[in-house]
């Protein structure tokens, strides 16, 4: 029915129509997820993560990449719902074990965070969003850029290794195989670059540069041709073969979020296979050129790419659950 064609009476019944969807929507709302969301149910949260990342980080600056690692890996696992800290039970193998997941570090500290946070609001603030705040915290507590974390993110109560299996890049991918990793979370090929910057702090396993320094593109004893010669003889004295525990720096400056991560793979020392692999493209060799220098965007566009990521997939109002310890899904009453 036109609207033209409606009495005074049967416009003031849309009218209020309308006004009624619009109050009954409001809460519904309100619930979305938004900078203030705990304001009045929590306001001291952000201040504890911020505080025991903090502390976490003062004591040790390489432990920063756990929890931006720990972040990367929930949200591209059914979104950002905490579900990569799940504990395997007796009937699920959980995110964690996954093989993508190898070596995870940060989920006991995330409990200790939640454990502090519980003890001054119990049953408020979600998991999912204590990993989002920490990533942010860490990486501010390191040099790094700050984003905006936008709260309301609710506990998933699903984690599998099959999907972690499925969602989660190796470190054996190519240029063209990583862009398309991304494009699934519909992520440009320039914000995996840019997202791939996060190597610039923390750790790896030899696990991760095995197959660089010595099953390249699956070949028995193949050296990727490209590696600096002096950095791979670095990385097979820190990494013998068939080594798969020792640690490892990430890059240069691992305790510092900064450009080195850029122009360690610009003169071929990328530590991955992956990480070699952004110069391979000619897209993606301008973009490692442009970030690696003074004053680039870098920091900018990875602030924003963080942002994107961290609302990937959200489970908000009454989906899923506000979890009581991040490892266990609550057990109903
Ligand atoms: C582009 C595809 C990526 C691949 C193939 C990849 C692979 C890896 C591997 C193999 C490790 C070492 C694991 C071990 O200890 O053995 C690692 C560590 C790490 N990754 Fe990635 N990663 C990728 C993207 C990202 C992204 C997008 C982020 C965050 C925005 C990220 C952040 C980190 C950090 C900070 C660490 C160090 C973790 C720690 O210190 O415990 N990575 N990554
Ligand atoms: C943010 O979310 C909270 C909790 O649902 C709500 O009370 C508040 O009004 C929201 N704030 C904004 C600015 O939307
Ligand atoms: C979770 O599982 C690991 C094994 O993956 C185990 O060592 C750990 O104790 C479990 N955590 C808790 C809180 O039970
Ligand atoms: C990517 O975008 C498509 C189309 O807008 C949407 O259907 C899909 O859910 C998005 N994927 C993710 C992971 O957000
Ligand atoms: C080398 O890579 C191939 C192909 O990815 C794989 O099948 C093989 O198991 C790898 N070898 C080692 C020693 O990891
Ligand atoms: C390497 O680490 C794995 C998993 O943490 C462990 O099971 C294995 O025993 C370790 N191997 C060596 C040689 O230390």
């Amino acid at each position: 029915m036109a609207i033209s064609a409606c009495t005074d009476r049967c416009k003031w019944t849309l009218l209020c129509s309308v006004f009624v969807l619009f109050i009954a929507l409001g809460p519904c709302d309100a619930d979305t997820p938004n900078a203030t969301f705990y304001q009045a149910t929590c306001p001291q949260a952000t201040s504890i993560v911020k505080k025991m990342v903090g502390k976490l980080v003062s004591a040790d600056r390489i432990f920063a990449g756990a929890f931006i690692r720990l972040h990367f890996h929930d949200c591209w696992v059914r979104g950002c719902d905490g579900s990569v800290l799940l504990n395997t039970t007796s009937n699920n193998v959980a995110e964690r074990d996954g093989h993508g997941n190898f070596e995870l570090r940060g989920v006991p500290e995330i409990d200790d965070i939640k454990y502090a946070v519980e003890a001054a609001c119990p049953g408020v603030v979600s998991c999912a969003d204590i990993v989002a705040l920490a990533a942010r915290d860490a990486v501010v507590k390191v040099g790094g850029p700050s984003w905006p974390v936008l709260l309301g993110r609710r506990d998933g109560v699903v984690s599998s290794a099959d999907e972690a299996n499925v969602n989660l890049p190796f470190p054996v991918l190519n240029f063209k195989q990583l862009v398309q990793n991304f494009a699934v979370k519909n992520f440009s090929a320039r914000e995996m670059v840019v997202l791939s910057g996060a190597h610039t702090i923390g750790r790896t396993t030899c696990n991760g540069v095995a197959p660089h320094l010595y099953n390249f593109t699956g070949v028995e004893d193949l050296t990727d041709p490209t590696l600096d010669k002096t950095f791979a003889k670095k990385l097979k004295k820190q990494c013998p073969k068939g080594n798969r525990n020792n640690t490892l720096r990430l890059d240069s400056t691992a305790g510092k979020f900064d450009r080195f991560y850029y122009k360690n793979v610009i003169s071929n020392k990328g530590i991955f296979i992956t990480d070699a692999a952004l110069i391979t493209d000619p897209v993606g060799e301008q973009l490692v050129a442009s970030f690696s220098r003074k004053k680039s965007t870098f920091f900018d566009e990875f602030s924003a790419a963080m942002v994107k990521m961290g609302n990937l997939e959200l489970l908000t109002g009454t989906e899923g659950e506000i979890r009581q310890h991040c490892q266990f899904v609550n057990t109903n009453p």
